[in-house]
């Protein structure tokens, strides 16, 4: 195998020293490159996802056009709902939505669960293909959601502000509720070893809806499977989990299996190296909306981002995905902010 030509976000999730820490914007492919408008225009969501040539091109623009070290592949977290026997919808500005929404025991027996994961090949062929254009560049990063925040799409139909509908099943079913993730975990973890041997080099686990939960609900139904995913992997790839809002379980998380703990923007980057020592490599957690600052605001903020993270056993990130609004010459901005850093010298 050819080592790769940048592997700052490897050596990184290594706990290996660096020459500067590695960048990458979450939702980085899509939303905002206007060659990826160019083919959204022509080509409806899912077939954008499920054409291998396509997913490959999109993953590549960010790559190509903003210089961000590492490359994650296009493709959504609602294919596992779809694997399982769901119909998902996805509406120009509306969101996605999904017709037919679990609320039993018997909704929860009829998904696929058996080889769920296999009906998923379109990914693993555009993680190959993708693998194979990058030739060496820089890492290729595979994802999937978290069970909690799948199961939220799942019970919810859609999109929401409260998930209360989700909330409701989770505290007036919780066996259900439990039985639910656990299928979800089962097949995640072997869709996530899969992407690994189409050629995935770390994979991140996007818990979107985390910060829904309290701290101890957050314990009973998201942290669990988050765990189980990153024991499942750890011998196989690095696992970098996100569960957005949910800064107090950093220290539990800082204790897991994964190589890396996504943070947002209501944390400061001193609390969040305060309740995980050294222990993890943390990553984060510029809020997207900053990057419509003019753009000296914009590389200031970033110096002073990874001054306060400290530049190793971190990676330069957004705290959540880039929004559709953002200029290209300001996300370029960004990466290039955390390029150009040098430590304090005195
Ligand atoms: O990071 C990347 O750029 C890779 C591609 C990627 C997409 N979705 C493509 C996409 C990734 C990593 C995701 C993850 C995802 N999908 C999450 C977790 C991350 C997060 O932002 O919290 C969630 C919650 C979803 C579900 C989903 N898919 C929603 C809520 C929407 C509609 C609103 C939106 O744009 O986020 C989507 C559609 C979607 N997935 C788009 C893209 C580029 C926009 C639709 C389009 O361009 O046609």
């Amino acid at each position: 195998m050819t080592s790769l030509k940048n592997d700052l976000l490897l050596r990184t999730l290594r706990k290996e020293t660096v020459e500067r820490p590695p960048v990458w914007m979450m939702r980085q492919a899509g939303r905002y490159l206007p060659d990826y408008l160019k083919l959204k225009a022509k080509y409806d969501f899912f077939t954008r996802v499920q054409t291998p040539e396509l997913a490959c091109a999109i993953t590549l623009q960010p790559v190509d056009q903003v210089g961000v070290d590492a490359a994650i592949i296009f493709s959504d977290i609602l294919v596992i709902p779809q694997a399982m026997g769901l119909e998902v919808l996805m509406e120009e500005g509306k969101g996605p939505s999904l017709p037919s929404t679990i609320a039993t025991q018997k909704d929860i027996d009829a998904l696929i669960t058996d080889g769920a994961e296999e009906s998923l090949k379109y990914v693993y062929d555009a993680l190959s293909l993708t693998k194979r254009e990058l030739n060496n560049r820089v890492p290729l990063i595979g994802f999937a959601g978290a069970p909690w925040t799948i199961l939220c799409y799942m019970v919810e139909g859609k999109g929401s502000k409260t998930w209360e509908k989700a909330k409701q099943f989770a505290y007036t079913q919780p066996l259900l509720a439990h039985r639910l993730l656990q299928k979800i975990t089962d097949i995640t973890i072997s869709y996530l070893k899969l992407q690994a041997k189409a050629g995935a080099d770390t994979v991140q686990v996007f818990d979107s809806w985390a910060g829904a939960l309290s701290p101890a609900d957050f314990a009973s139904f998201a942290q669990p499977y988050l765990l189980q995913i990153a024991d499942g992997l750890k011998d196989i790839v690095p696992v970098i989990l996100f569960p957005k809002g949910s800064w107090y379980a950093l220290k539990d998380l800082s204790e897991s299996s994964a190589a890396g703990v996504g943070i947002d923007w209501c944390i400061s980057p001193d609390y969040a190296r305060k309740l995980t020592g050294g222990n993890i490599v943390l990553q984060g957690n510029f809020d997207p909306a900053k990057l419509l600052a003019p753009i000296p605001e914009i590389k200031k903020a970033v110096k002073e981002m990874i001054d306060a993270f400290g530049p190793q056993l971190y990676i330069a990130n957004l705290g959540h995905g880039i929004t559709p609004n953002i200029p290209v010459d300001h996300a370029r901005a960004f990466v290039d902010a955390v390029k150009e850093y040098r430590p304090v010298t005195i």
